[in-house]
C-alpha cells in the first residue's frame, strides 16, 4: 500500500488543498482531499478484473466548492437531521443553523464537509493510513465544546477501504460522524442505481415524518418496501404507494442494524452487469440508505457531466437522526475525558 500527495487547488482564502492517493498492489485506489475529507475517486474491480471509479465526485476545486450534494465528504458534527435546529444538553438549550427547512442538516452551514484538515501519513496497521485532524471550536455552528476529531483512511491489500473516526471534547457535546460517498457500481454515472441489489442487516427502521425527521418509533420492515433483509433490486418497489417512500421521494431512511457496537456486517450491494459487490461493515447502530432523490441535474461532477437523478446511492453508517432530541435512541453525547470512536469498512469483491 502506498500513499502519494499532490496539490489539488486552493480555497478562496488561499489555503492549499492536497489530494492523497491511496493505492494497493491489486489496482484499487482511493483519492481523498484534505478539504472536507472528500473521497473524490474510488477504483474497484469488476468481474473481469477491470478497475474503474465507482463514486460520484469532482475533478477540480471549483466543483468541490460548488458541491450541493455532500459527495464523498465527512459529515459532522452531526450527520443527518436535528429537529428544529435545537437540542438540550446538560441543562442548556443549544441553537443550530436551520439549513434544511426548519431543521438542521449535516452539521450546519459550514460543517465538517467544508473545512480544511491537517493531513499526515501514519502507520497504525499493516497499511499506512491517511490521518486527517480538525479542531472544531466551542460554539462552532452552535455546538458546545472544543471538539478535536481525527479521521483515518486505510486501504488494505484485500480491497477494503476503512474509515475510522475519533473525537474528544472539553465540554459535553453531541457527535455523529459518517462519510457521504455516493456509489454507482456500474462506473457509468449516466446510469441510475435502480438495478443495484441491496441487502441491509436490519429488521427495523426509524419511520420519518414529511420533513424526514424520525417520529421516534422503530418499525418492522416486514411487508414494507423497506424490507431489504434479502438482496433486492432498489428499483423494484421504490415507486410503490407507501407513505414513507412518498415523504422521501424514494429511500432516505435510517435502518436499525441488528447488531451494533462491534464491527459487524451492515449492508451489501451487488451490481449485476459489472459483478461488483460491496460489503459495508460498521460499529455504528444505524445506517442511512439514501437513493439519491435530491440529485437534481443542477450540479456538475467529474468531466463536467450533469449529476443525474438517482445516479448514486448512499449507505451512511451513523447514529439515528435527531438522537439529541430522542432520549430513547442510542445516545450521541460525548463527555470530556471519553473518546468517541467508530469505524466503517467498505469491502470490494465480485460475483459471477
Ligand atoms: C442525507 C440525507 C438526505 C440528503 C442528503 C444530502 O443522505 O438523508 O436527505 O439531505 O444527505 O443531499
Amino acid at each position: 500500500m502506498n500513499i502519494s500527495k499532490d496539490l489539488f487547488g486552493k480555497i478562496p482564502d488561499g489555503q492549499e488543498v492536497h489530494i492523497y492517493t491511496l493505492s494497493n498492489r491489486k489496482g484499487m485506489k482511493a483519492k481523498i482531499l484534505n478539504y472536507g475529507g472528500m473521497i473524490t475517486q474510488l477504483w474497484a474491480p469488476d468481474r473481469n478484473g477491470k478497475y474503474q471509479d465507482i463514486v460520484l465526485g469532482y475533478d477540480n476545486m471549483d466543483g468541490v466548492l460548488a458541491d450541493r450534494y455532500y459527495f464523498g465528504v465527512v459529515v459532522g458534527r452531526y450527520a443527518n437531521r436535528i429537529a428544529g435546529g435545537a437540542f438540550n444538553l446538560d441543562g442548556k438549550q443549544y441553537k443550530l443553523a436551520r439549513n434544511d427547512g426548519d431543521n438542521h442538516l449535516h452539521g450546519g452551514i459550514k460543517g465538517f464537509d467544508k473545512v480544511v484538515y491537517k493531513a499526515e501519513i501514519v502507520q497504525r496497521e499493516a497499511s499506512p493510513s491517511l490521518k486527517l485532524t480538525y479542531l472544531s471550536r466551542d460554539g462552532e455552528e452552535g455546538y458546545p465544546g472544543n471538539l478535536s476529531v481525527s479521521v483515518y483512511y486505510t486501504l488494505a491489500e484485500t480491497n477494503e477501504l476503512s474509515i475510522e473516526y475519533a473525537g474528544t471534547t472539553d465540554k459535553q457535546t453531541v457527535i455523529n460522524l459518517t462519510n457521504h460517498m455516493y456509489f454507482n457500481l456500474t462506473a457509468d454515472f449516466e446510469k441510475d442505481i435502480l438495478k443495484h441489489e441491496l441487502q441491509i442487516n436490519a429488521d427495523k427502521f426509524t419511520p420519518i415524518d414529511a420533513a424526514l425527521i424520525p417520529t421516534g418509533e422503530l418499525l418492522s420492515v416486514k411487508r414494507t418496501p423497506l424490507d431489504f433483509t434479502k438482496l433486492t433490486p432498489i428499483g423494484s418497489r421504490i415507486d410503490e404507494d407507501y407513505e414513507q417512500l412518498k415523504y422521501a421521494r424514494g429511500y432516505d431512511h435510517n435502518f436499525v442494524l441488528n447488531k451494533a457496537d462491534t464491527l459487524s456486517p451492515a449492508a451489501k450491494v451487488y451490481e449485476p452487469t459489472s459483478g461488483r459487490f460491496l460489503e459495508v461493515l460498521t460499529t455504528k447502530p444505524g445506517i442511512q440508505f439514501y437513493s439519491g432523490n435530491f440529485l437534481d441535474g443542477k450540479g456538475k461532477s467529474k468531466g463536467s457531466k450533469i449529476v443525474k437523478y438517482r445516479s448514486g446511492l448512499c449507505l451512511e453508517p451513523q447514529h439515528f437522526p435527531d438522537s439529541p432530541n430522542k432520549p430513547d435512541f442510542p445516545s450521541t453525547v460525548l463527555h470530556p475525558g471519553r473518546i468517541y470512536n467508530s469505524k466503517t469498512v467498505y469491502k470490494f469483491s465480485t460475483r459471477k
